[in-house]
């Protein structure tokens, strides 16, 4: 390559270098020192000297939670045809038109890209104007739940270490929008008024999202994902609502993030004992049981127990709490009991004939797929918490 290149003075380019090596170590030095007694300093954790993020390269975790979402990453213009979402690539396009090209006829009548109108006309016809609502009801709390884990997670994306961390995190930001503006568009098209959050739900979302640092793994990955993924799981299989297998897997991967996360960077025994964070975790779990009274009637009028429901939601989320390592004041088994104590005394004053039984026992996720990955990311048959820098298995 030939370039015709400029004449300029050594002596001028090397002074100008001098100088700005004495201001660089003025700059650095100035915010090292304010750094260091706590007034401030360097404000971006980036490390320029390495080329990473502060924390290193941790390609592991980009791998799992980066490179993975990327392969699994849905578009909505081809999982909801008849939304009004425009974003496959050409070549996306191209891939549907050619796969439409070559079913049988009968197969094309299943795969029928539906537009707006017939996929209301398809609700209508599929469920009653009660069931309608109850659905609203029910996935208008995840909905909801959307908004506040995009806003958590671009938080979370500032308080994680590592180029590996902030990848996983930048995809789940990613990802928690979409579900935000997806989910909205689905709920909507069910025609039915969409209740404002209840006040538990406004209770867990309000205090995980004001939780310091990476607390906020707490409440958002391990509780409030653990719900949503729960939600999707149970209502997949719902005509009309196939859409929801994506938000699961998706949420899978969400889920399994902090035991990845904290296989890299491990809390130390303080951060996972300390009684008053402890304390804080249990105290924003509590007040959220409440919420498996209030969604009763809807998930009846579905053909659900809540209390199954939130058997199987307690119990995974205490697994995964347990999991990844975060105390939460009590041992979570004895916690368990106490929870299924509450249903069944409820229960008991208000369900003719009831018998006591475990609710901890109940699954309501249905579709052999969800099964299998919400398996994997609870790890149901495993023992306990990582107590040591451990590499993780890949979750999810
Ligand atoms: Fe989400
Ligand atoms: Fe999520």
């Amino acid at each position: 390559m030939k370039f015709n290149t400029i004449p300029y003075s050594p002596e001028h380019v090397a002074r100008n270098h001098r100088i700005e090596a004495r201001v660089n170590t003025a700059v650095r030095t100035f915010d090292a020192v304010m750094g260091r007694l706590g007034l401030g300093g360097r404000k971006g954790y980036y490390n320029d000297d390495a080329y990473e993020f502060e924390g290193g390269a941790r390609d592991e975790l980009r791998k799992k939670h980066y490179d993975k979402s990327l392969r699994l990453l849905w578009k909505a213009e081809e999982h909801a045809a008849w939304s009004t979402f425009d974003d496959a690539t050409r070549d996306e396009q191209l891939l549907l038109s050619m796969a439409e090209k070559g079913l049988t006829r009968g197969e094309k009548a299943q795969r029928k890209r539906i537009n707006s109108a017939e996929y209301k006309a398809f609700l209508n016809k599929t469920y009653t104007p009660k069931q309608k609502q109850a659905i609203v009801n029910i996935l208008s709390m995840i909905g909801h739940g959307e908004a506040y884990a995009w806003m958590v997670s671009c938080e979370l994306l500032n308080e994680v270490k590592s180029t590996g961390g902030r990848a996983a995190l930048t995809m789940q930001v990613l990802e928690e929008a979409k579900h935000f503006v997806v989910l909205r568009e689905l709920i909507q098209a069910f025609d039915m008024p969409i209740p404002r959050l209840n006040a538990w739900e406004y209770v867990l979302l309000e205090r995980t999202y004001k939780s310091k640092g990476l607390e906020k793994f707490f409440g958002m990955n391990v509780v409030v994902e653990g719900f949503a993924l729960s939600i999707f799981g149970m209502m997949s299989t719902l005509p009309g609502l196939e859409i929801l297998k994506l938000f699961h897997r998706d949420e899978s991967r969400h889920t399994g993030l902090p035991h990845n996360y904290f296989a890299e960077f491990p809390m130390t025994a303080w951060e996972r004992r300390n009684p008053l964070r402890a304390a804080r975790r249990l105290s924003l779990v509590l007040p959220a049981i409440p919420v498996f009274y209030h969604i009763e009637a809807d998930l009846a009028e579905l053909g659900i127990d809540t209390f199954e429901f939130g058997g199987a939601l307690a119990r995974k989320v205490l697994k995964l709490a347990d999991r990844v390592g975060f105390d939460v004041l009590v041992p979570t088994e004895p916690l368990a009991k106490l929870v299924n104590r509450a249903f069944n005394e409820y229960c008991k004053a208000t369900r003719p004939d009831f018998t006591e039984r475990n609710f901890m026992e109940a699954e309501t996720t249905h579709g052999k797929e969800e099964l299998a990955v919400e398996k994997e990311i609870f790890h149901l048959d495993d023992a306990p918490a990582p107590k040591s820098r451990k590499r993780a298995s890949a979750a999810a």
